[in-house]
C-alpha cells in the first residue's frame, strides 16, 4: 500500500478542513472473505466451514472454541472492544469496519482512543498500529489527572503520548517525555513542539543517567509534581504471552530509581488489569511497599475507559502514590459501563442512571468512506459531515464539560 499526501503540509494550519491517517491496512483474498460474510456484532462463529476449512487458524480456533472477538466485526450501537496493537488483521480482535468492507483506519482507532483529530501519528505503519494500540486514552489519562494537583509532569515510556495529551487536557505541564523508540519520540515530539522528547532505553544505565541529568537540567531546581508513566506490559498483559520472567517486568520496578533521585510529589502509573494478578498479587503489593518504604501513600484503580467517554471497552490499572499522605478523589464517572454477560458475546450496557457509553456509530460515522487498503494520511474533512457530539469534542467543536452536560440532558 502506498500513502499519498494530497494536500500540501500547509494546509495542516487550517486544521477543521483536514484529516489525518485515514488510512486502513490491505486485507488478503482470504480476509476479504471472512469479512464479506461476518455481520455486525459478529465473528468467526458466523462463518461457512468452506471458509473455515481454508484457514488452519480458523479451523483451530473452531476447534478449541476461540474468543468471539476474533474476526470480529464492530457493532455501530455499541462501544467497541480493546483496540489493542494487532488491529492491521482480522484474526486478531474485532476490527473489522461496523458498515464498510475493511479494517478500520488509523484515524478511526484513534477516535476510539479518543484522540482529539489534531493529534497526527507519525512513521512507518507497523509503528502507528503500536502508537495508537498501546496508548492510554486521552479521556481516561484526563479524568484522573483532573484529581491530582496541577504541576510541571516527566512521562517515561510516554509512547505516541496518550496519557500526557489526557494530563495536559487536565492542565499538567509535561516538561520532558522519554522512550526508547525513535517513532514514538517522533510522534510525541511532533503533537509536543514546547515539551523535551529524550530517546533513550532504560535497560542501560548509562542512558537513564543522561535522562535524569536532563530532567533535572529541565527542573532547574523547580518542583516535580507528577512522575507519570506507563512501563510495557507484554510480560503481565492477558493479550500477549504470559511470560512472568519478561525482562520488561523489571521496568516497573527500575521507575523507583528515578522517584529516589527526583523525589516527586506524586506518581501515576499505567499498566495492564493483569499487573493486578501477577505471581498471585505479589508482584503489585511488592511495589506498592517499596513506593511505602520511600515515604509514598499509594492508591490503585482499576478503570473502565467507557465510563469517562471513551467509546471503547478497555479496563486499565493506575497506581496514584503521593509523599504527603494526600488521597486523591476518586476519577468523576460520567457513563455507563459494559458489563460482561455469561460469554463476552452478551456484554450489555450497565444503565445504573448514568447516561450510555458512546458507541461506534457516534466515535466514527462521520469519517469519510475508504476501500480495504486505501485512504490517505492527510485529507479534506468537511464539518457538514458531522453525526454526533463526540466527533464535536474530537474535532475540538464543543469542550468536554459541554459534552458531558448534553449527554446528562439527553438522558
Ligand atoms: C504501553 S506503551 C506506553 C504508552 C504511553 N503511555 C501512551 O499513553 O501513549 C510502553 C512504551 O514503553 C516503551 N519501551 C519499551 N521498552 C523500553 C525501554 N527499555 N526503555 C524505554 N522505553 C521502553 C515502548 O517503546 C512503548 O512506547
Amino acid at each position: 500500500m502506498t500513502i499519498s499526501t494530497r494536500i500540501p503540509e500547509v494546509a495542516v494550519h487550517e486544521s477543521e478542513k483536514v484529516l489525518f491517517n485515514h488510512v486502513c491496512a490491505t486485507l488478503s483474498e482470504l480476509d476479504m472473505e471472512v469479512v464479506l460474510n461476518v455481520p455486525p456484532g459478529g465473528n468467526w462463529m458466523n462463518l461457512p466451514d468452506t471458509t473455515i476449512a481454508k484457514s488452519s487458524r480458523l479451523t483451530q480456533i473452531k476447534n478449541s472454541g476461540g474468543r468471539t472477538t476474533y474476526y470480529g466485526r464492530l457493532n455501530s450501537e455499541m462501544p467497541s472492544y480493546t483496540v489493542n496493537t494487532y488491529f492491521n488483521r482480522p484474526g486478531n480482535g474485532t476490527f473489522i469496519h461496523p458498515t464498510q468492507n475493511r479494517l478500520i483506519s488509523m484515524r478511526e482507532a484513534a477516535r476510539l482512543q479518543s484522540f482529539p483529530d489534531h493529534y497526527r501519528f507519525r512513521g512507518s505503519l507497523s509503528s502507528m498500529y503500536k502508537q495508537i494500540g498501546n496508548a492510554v486514552p486521552p479521556l481516561l489519562a484526563r479524568a484522573i489527572g483532573e484529581k491530582i494537583p496541577k504541576g510541571l509532569c516527566v512521562d517515561l515510556f510516554c509512547g505516541a503520548g496518550g496519557l500526557s495529551e489526557g494530563l495536559t487536557q487536565a492542565g499538567h505541564k509535561t516538561i520532558l517525555s522519554s522512550d526508547s523508540n525513535q517513532n514514538m519520540c517522533e510522534t510525541f515530539q511532533f503533537n509536543n513542539p514546547d515539551t523535551k522528547v529524550i530517546q533513550s532505553d532504560f535497560n542501560k544505565q548509562e542512558e537513564v543517567d543522561i535522562l535524569l541529568e536532563n530532567i533535572e537540567s529541565e527542573l532547574s531546581g523547580r518542583t516535580l509534581q507528577l512522575l507519570t508513566g506507563g512501563p510495557p506490559c507484554q510480560g503481565f498483559s492477558t493479550a500477549g504471552k504470559w511470560n512472568p520472567n519478561d525482562v520488561r517486568n523489571s521496568l516497573l520496578f527500575k521507575t523507583i530509581e528515578l522517584v529516589n533521585e527526583l523525589e516527586p510529589e506524586y506518581i501515576l502509573l499505567e499498566n495492564v488489569p493483569g499487573i493486578q494478578s501477577m505471581k498471585k498479587g505479589k508482584l503489585l503489593d511488592s511495589f506498592l511497599l517499596s513506593l511505602g518504604a520511600k515515604g509514598y501513600t499509594t492508591q490503585t484503580y482499576l478503570l473502565k475507559a467507557e465510563q469517562f467517554g471513551v467509546p471503547q471497552r478497555r479496563r486499565r490499572v493506575f497506581i496514584v502514590a503521593n509523599r504527603n499522605s494526600t488521597r486523591i478523589d476518586d476519577p468523576e464517572v460520567r457513563l455507563a459501563p459494559i458489563a460482561r454477560g455469561k460469554t463476552r458475546y452478551d456484554a450489555y450496557i450497565e444503565g445504573n442512571g448514568y447516561p450510555n457509553p458512546v458507541t461506534v456509530s457516534e466515535a466514527i460515522s462521520d469519517l469519510p468512506a475508504i476501500s480495504s487498503g486505501e485512504g490517505q494520511d492527510i485529507d479534506e474533512y468537511d464539518t457538514d459531515w458531522i453525526t454526533s457530539d463526540y466527533q464535536r469534542l474530537m474535532r475540538g467543536i464543543i469542550a468536554l464539560n459541554e459534552f458531558f452536560l448534553k449527554r446528562t440532558e439527553q438522558g
